[in-house]
């Protein structure tokens, strides 16, 4: 049987439709692949309200770190952890924006990093970029969760995300939304899973 979680959305408001989208896409992949995430310490990046890394912790993982620099996230991801009876380390720090060297941390800290819906604008999706590319070139896991967004295809036109070359990212799922929850989401038609892998 598939397994379910407990979730109450972060209250962001221009993010609430994209993040339902992604949310459900990101945190199915990893209920659905718990062989990637059991006994791996794992980043949920921009967690939102933690999903993902509730879903990480209930998949096995030996510790799991919700990052955001927005206190309502964390304050959901707190209570969704709590729901779902799962411990989640809480982190308020910009590793993404803030001090360059955050990037070593994380790969040193972490061996599975979720970024879902991150690629919202160019500041902060070169950002996510630049870490993934460092990130995936040590050995880890990098998974991110998009649903279509135009970062990532114009980055197909110019074939190089910034730091990342597009052939370095594979798809590793799609999820169809279902045609109710299509016109609920302003053009976005399902929610992709990929994964980051060196150049
Ligand atoms: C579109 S939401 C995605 C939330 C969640 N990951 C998901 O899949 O639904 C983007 C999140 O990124 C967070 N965020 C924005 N800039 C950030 C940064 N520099 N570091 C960490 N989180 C950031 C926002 O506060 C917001 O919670």
């Amino acid at each position: 049987m598939r397994q379910h979680l407990k979730i109450v959305p972060a209250p962001l408001t221009s993010f609430v439709a994209n993040v339902i989208l992604i949310l459900i896409s990101t945190t199915r992949y990893v209920l659905d692949h718990p062989d990637l995430f059991r006994g791996r310490r794992v980043l949920d990046l921009g967690s939102g309200c933690g999903a993902c890394g509730v879903a990480a912790a209930l998949a096995g993982a030996a510790a799991v770190t919700a990052n955001d620099v927005d206190p309502a996230a964390l304050a959901a991801a707190a209570v969704n952890a709590e729901l779902n009876s799962v411990d989640v380390l809480l982190s308020s720090e910009d590793l993404l924006l803030g001090d360059p060297r955050a990037v070593d941390r994380v790969a040193s800290d972490f061996d599975v990093v979720l970024a879902g819906d991150l690629l919202f604008d160019a500041e902060v999706g070169s950002a996510v970029s630049g870490l993934a590319t460092g990130y995936v070139a040590d050995g880890g896991v990098f998974l991110l969760g998009d649903p279509g967004r135009w970062f990532l295809a114009e980055a197909a036109n110019r074939t190089k995300m910034d730091n990342v070359g597009v052939a370095t990212l594979a798809c590793v799922a799609k999820y169809e939304l279902s045609e109710s929850c299509k016109r609920d989401h302003f053009g976005f038609t399902a929610g992709f899973v990929y994964r980051v892998f060196p150049p």
